[in-house]
Order: C-alpha cells, then structure tokens, then sequence
C-alpha cells in the first residue's frame, strides 16, 4: 500500500510517499523560511501564498521520485490540523479535490500525532537518510517538542494512547525562538541558539525550572529568567528594552547565556521522561517534532534514560510530508475512518 502525504501546516509545503508505514519512497520538502526571517517569525499571509504556488510542483516531484502515477497510490493523508488556518486550508483544498477526481481514499491527519509517527519509518531506497533499524515497541513514550506543542505521550498500541503531561504556556521551541531574539539570533531559534551554546559553557548560569505537577512543562517563566539574566550582566534594569540587549552582550556572554538555557529547558524535559520510564516502565522512546533534532536533548536523553531512544533522521523531525504518509498508512491498515473529501475541515487549534 503506497500513501501521499501532504503537509501544509506552518511554512513547509511538504509531500512524500510512504509504503506499508515503514519505507519511505519519496520525501520533498519547500520552506517558505527565507521569507519570513526578515520578520522574525512566520507571517502566515506569505506562507499561505507560498503554498498555493509550490503545492503542485511539490507533490508532482513527491510522485516522481517515489517513481510512482496516480494510479500506484492508494490514498491520501493530508495534515488538517493544528496549525496556521490559510496554510491548511491549501493542503486540505489540494488534497480533497485530488481524492475527488482521482478517487482515491483520505485520511484526515493530526500534525502533531504524525510527529509522532516519523519515528516508524525503517528503510528507504532514498540517499543520505538514517533511520531506525526496527519499529519502536508499545507501550511506546513520546516526548513531543516541537514550536507548537510539548507534551508526554504515552501509547498503548497504535491510536490508544493517554497524555501524561504538557506545557501549560510557552512550547519548547517557542521558547528557543523567544531566546534566540534576546540574543539577537536569526529565526528559527532552535538551530541558531543551539548553534550559538556550542561555544558556550552550559554551567556558566543557573536559570530556574519551573515546579510543574508531575509530568506538566511550563516555558515562560526559563524565557523571563533569560531575559532577565542578560539585563542584569550589562549591568541595566527591568525595563531595558529586550530589542537592544544583543548589542550590549558581548560573543562570550551571548554562547554562555544560550548554553545555559539550552542545558536546562533539556534538562526539565528529560527529567520528566526519566520519571515516566520509571513509572511506565515503556518498551521504547521515541522523540518528536522540530526540537527533537537539538543535539543537546539527544545527548542528555542518551545519558538519563534507562532504555535507548529510539532516534529518527534530523530531516523527518521538522515539518514533513512523510510523517503524514506514515501515519495514514496505519490509519488505512488498521481500518480507521475516512475523511469526507466533500466536507473535510481544517482545525487550526487541534490538539492530541
Ligand atoms: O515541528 P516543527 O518543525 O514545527 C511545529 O510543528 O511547530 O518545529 C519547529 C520548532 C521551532 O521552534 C524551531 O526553533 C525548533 O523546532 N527547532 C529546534 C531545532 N531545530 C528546530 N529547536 C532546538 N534545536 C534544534 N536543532
Ligand atoms: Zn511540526
């Protein structure tokens, strides 16, 4: 059973095809990204355009390189929710009118339960991917961190699972974004401040971490204190504004900051996932969405947990079209429900 994906959530116009929820056939992915650095931040009216001119293209190439027509695909997942509302509706529009004239089955796909799913792609005839040798096992842990959502997951089998906790405010990457401003980083934060920590030292500061019930995150009070950290080392109050501290901040004071905040937002995630494994005791652990390709959490993560992570390709824990594909093949194979291709809705706010 070959699945096309489609994913048009943020800024990433994204399509690939994925066979029997284990090989990936095809993965194409084009950002809008250099258009909205400039603004610091997705402008979702540039990135709605943006997908309505690449969509074809991107799909067209998807097909292709999966060395694929119409007519090997037996069905459709397209990402409906959560995300910007113009940039779904372009994925959900696209995708309801290819089900309709090429009569092909759809399925209505959750963006961050398909994070989740990248993590069951095995093989691929496609260069220059590592993935995991097998699937991960149930009872599965998701630690889910993305610009979005943060969350703990934990699956009992494939669509039976419980959420043991999530952010009550900021998410991870949000967090990563919001500091990478301070410090005068380009947009999007994750790559850039990690980066910028790698010549920094993790222990130069101690930021606090939030006292959350058990398994709940919470981001905003980290961002505060970061923000709070680089007022007082150029020696000015609260009410220096945030736009002009990373002229003030010299390299060493800018690596060490980003450093430490990476060091303890990890640090607070997997602390909770160590208390999960230990409750839980779960077969595997899988991580998910953009933040799961810091390198910092997968070294942190390898050091704390009592069993190994399973880890996917940096490339499929950003916004992809494979995820989407992966997932939709086990909705097909295990028989759950069809998207009405006439009245399918995008959902901006979804959550899991
Ligand atoms: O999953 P994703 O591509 O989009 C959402 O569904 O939100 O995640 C994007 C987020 C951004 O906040 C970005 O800064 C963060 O993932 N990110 C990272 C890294 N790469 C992307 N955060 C930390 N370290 C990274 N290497
Ligand atoms: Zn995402």
């Amino acid at each position: 059973m070959k699945i096309l994906g489609i994913e048009t959530s943020c800024d990433e116009t994204a399509a690939a095809v994925v066979e029997d929820g284990h090989r990936l056939l095809s993965n194409v992915v084009a950002s809008s990204m250099n258009l909205h650095v400039k603004y610091g931040g997705v402008v979702p009216e540039i990135a709605a355009r943006s997908h309505i001119e690449v969509i074809m293209p991107v799909i067209n190439q998807a097909l292709d390189q999966a060395n694929c027509t119409w007519d090997d695909i037996d069905g459709i997942g397209v990402t409906y929710g959560a995300g910007l509302g113009g940039s779904l509706l372009i994925g959900v529009m696209t995708a309801r009118t290819l089900a309709i004239t090429l009569n092909k089955p759809l399925y209505a796909i959750n963006h961050v339960e398909a994070h989740v799913y990248a993590n069951f792609l095995t093989d691929t005839p496609l260069p220059g991917y590592q993935l995991p040798a097998a699937q991960p096992a149930f009872p599965m842990l998701a630690i889910i961190v993305s610009g979005g959502h943060s969350q703990l997951v934990l699956f009992k089998d494939h669509f039976d699972y419980e959420i043991l906790g999530r952010t009550q405010d900021d998410a991870v990457g949000e967090a990563f974004d919001k500091v990478a401003k301070i410090l005068g980083l380009p947009y999007p934060g994750g790559p850039s401040v990690s980066a910028e920590a790698l010549e920094g030292n993790p222990k130069a500061y101690k930021l606090p971490t939030a006292k959350m019930s058990k398994y709940d995150f919470s981001f905003s009070g980290l961002k505060t204190a970061v923000l709070r950290l680089a007022q007082s080392e150029i020696g000015e109050g609260y009410d220096f504004p945030s736009m002009k501290l990373s002229e003030r901040l010299s390299e060493i004071q800018k690596a060490n900051v980003a450093a430490s905040f990476q060091y303890t937002a990890v640090q607070t995630i997997v602390d909770k996932a160590k208390l999960a494994c230990e409750e839980y005791y779960p077969k595997s652990v899988v991580i998910a969405g953009g933040v799961a390709a810091n390198t910092e959490l997968r070294r942190q993560l390898k050091e704390s947990l009592p069993l190994p992570v399973s880890l996917t390709d940096l490339k499929l824990c950003t916004d992809n079209g494979a995820m989407v594909a992966t997932l939709a093949c086990f909705k097909a194979s295990l028989g759950q429900d069809q998207a009405d291709p006439y009245s399918l809705d995008i959902q901006p706010n979804l959550s899991m």
